[in-house]
């Protein structure tokens, strides 16, 4: 015989734990009573002295006493405040362990901070939807799809030398100012996709606007989800909106759709994971960064790529471009050596290319994509071959040639070079309001290299 109760309802606490503030320290928070029930990543509320009630999450425990790091500022926090944790059915907390957003389709076109919450003043989105999970794990390697067709990127440089499919992630890899922001939106804008997923993480707030009105535009505006948090932002929040925009992109993808998931940056994404690990007492190991950074790194990078095979034997895609910031051209600092190894190529901009008014400045010598030839025809790759090794001798050669120490004639080689060289720069120019497709950017490619072939 069952019982004549209800069903619990999974979304409803069915008890409250409440705790005490018995220190601050720096940027984390001492709890007291919250043992037993409370695990690492739980989010708890603090009541300020002044009632203002601040949101946290637990990130450590030493012995009984939990240490968190609250979402928004610790003024007003002091010892002796309440701290309350919903305590839900202990069977759901695989569930919902580390937060969950309500995402639906009314998220296109507008920008959110971590917690889903407008940043674009127009207005509330509606609360319905299926509640995704924020640390959700990547999906299960034996059931994800193989990566789909070539993906349409609308930039001559990355069709033709870093060409992708639907799946693949990549990384960028640029130093400040060299044209990050104007790339990402360009791809936002022209790739062939359902949808684009923006993280902006710990970009300074004029930059937001900046990127959003200017650099992404109404139309490229209209096809997004934009999840931002400012430089001024906790740690927290920073790392926040990337599980918050990886959410949002898991939502689309699971519904079929090809998403496309830009991040800038990784590295601040990385910086606030450190900023949390040495809060909580971890040790810096590799310049500065606790080992929980390139624990956590890989289990965000790895939840882009393709989806599971769905019932339908179909699946949807994330494809996925993540920044990292390279400082004074040191491309083998960790975090960037770290994202190398994990994603399935790499794009580097040049400060000597944007120097030179080459926009976008890639440098597609330095730039790879795994995918490549296996993605293109036998045509294409020989195109492709042609013409970096055409750019490698000229870059090898330039020098040489413009001080006079190089006469034509004594390499053919070089002589084609020289002569074909400028003009591939020509077709890798881009300027930001132009599309170009996949045939259109080889037909510009092909255009050069047989034009030279014959004079
Ligand atoms: N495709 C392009 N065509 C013409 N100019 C460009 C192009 N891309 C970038 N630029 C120039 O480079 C400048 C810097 O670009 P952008 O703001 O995109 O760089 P960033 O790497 O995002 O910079 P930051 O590190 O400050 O965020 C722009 O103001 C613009 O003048
Ligand atoms: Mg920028």
């Amino acid at each position: 015989m069952r019982h004549a109760v209800a069903e619990p309802r999974h979304d409803v606490p069915v008890g409250i734990l409440e705790g005490r503030v018995t220190g601050l320290s720096g940027l984390s928070v001492s709890l007291s009573g919250l043992r037993d029930f409370t695990g690492v990543g739980d989010r708890v509320t603090i009541f300020g002295l002044d009632g203002r009630e601040t949101g946290a999450e637990i990130v450590a425990f030493r012995d009984d006493t939990a240490i968190a790091m609250p979402y928004g500022s610790l003024e007003g926090i002091g010892s002796g405040c309440r701290a309350v944790f919903h305590l839900f059915d202990q069977t759901q907390r695989r569930r919902r362990a580390g937060g969950t957003l309500s995402i639906n389709g009314s998220w296109q076109g507008r920008v959110v901070d971590p917690m889903g919450r407008p940043m674009d003043g127009k207005g509330p989105l509606p609360p319905d939807g299926t509640p995704q999970r924020l640390h959700a794990p990547p999906p299960d390697a034996a059931l994800r799809a193989r990566l789909g067709p070539r993906i349409d990127l609308g930039v001559r440089a990355l069709n033709l030398f870093t060409t992708c499919r639907e799946g693949q992630r990549l990384g960028l890899f640029a130093g400040s100012g060299v044209g990050k922001s104007t790339l990402l939106g360009m791809l936002a804008r022209n790739t062939d996709c359902d949808v684009a997923v923006i993280a902006l993480v710990g970009e300074r707030g004029r930059e937001v606007r900046e990127f959003v009105e200017d650099d992404l535009g109404p139309e490229g505006l209209a096809k997004s989800v934009v999840v931002v948090a400012t430089s001024d932002t906790s740690p927290l929040m920073r790392r926040e909106a990337a599980y918050a925009a990886m959410a949002a992109a898991e939502y689309f993808r699971d519904q079929g759709k090809s998403v496309l998931m830009l991040m800038d940056s990784v590295t601040r994404f990385c910086q606030a994971l450190r900023e949390i690990g040495l809060s909580s007492g971890e040790p810096p190991a590799t310049r500065g960064y606790p080992p929980s950074v390139f624990a956590e790194l890989p289990r965000l990078l790895e939840r882009a790529g393709p989806g599971p095979v769905g019932p339908n034997g179909k699946a949807g895609q994330i494809t996925a471009m993540f920044s990292v910031l390279v400082e004074g051209d040191d491309h083998n600092e960790p975090i960037a050596d770290a994202v190398r190894g994990i994603l399935d190529g790499h794009v580097v901009l040049e400060r000597r290319i944007a120097e030179a008014g080459r926009y976008p400045a890639i440098n597609v010598l330095r730039s790879l994509s795994r995918t490549v030839p296996g993605c293109n025809s036998a045509e294409e790759n020989i195109l492709v071959q042609e013409a970096r090794a055409d750019l490698a001798t000229w870059e090898e050669m330039q020098d040489m040639v413009r001080l006079g120490a190089y006469r034509s004639g004594n390499d053919p080689k070089v002589d084609k070079a020289v002569r074909v060289a400028p003009a591939i720069e020509d077709v890798l120019k881009q300027s930001r309001g132009e599309n170009a497709t996949i045939a259109e950017s080889f037909d510009a490619l092909r255009g050069v290299l047989s034009l030279h072939e014959t004079s």
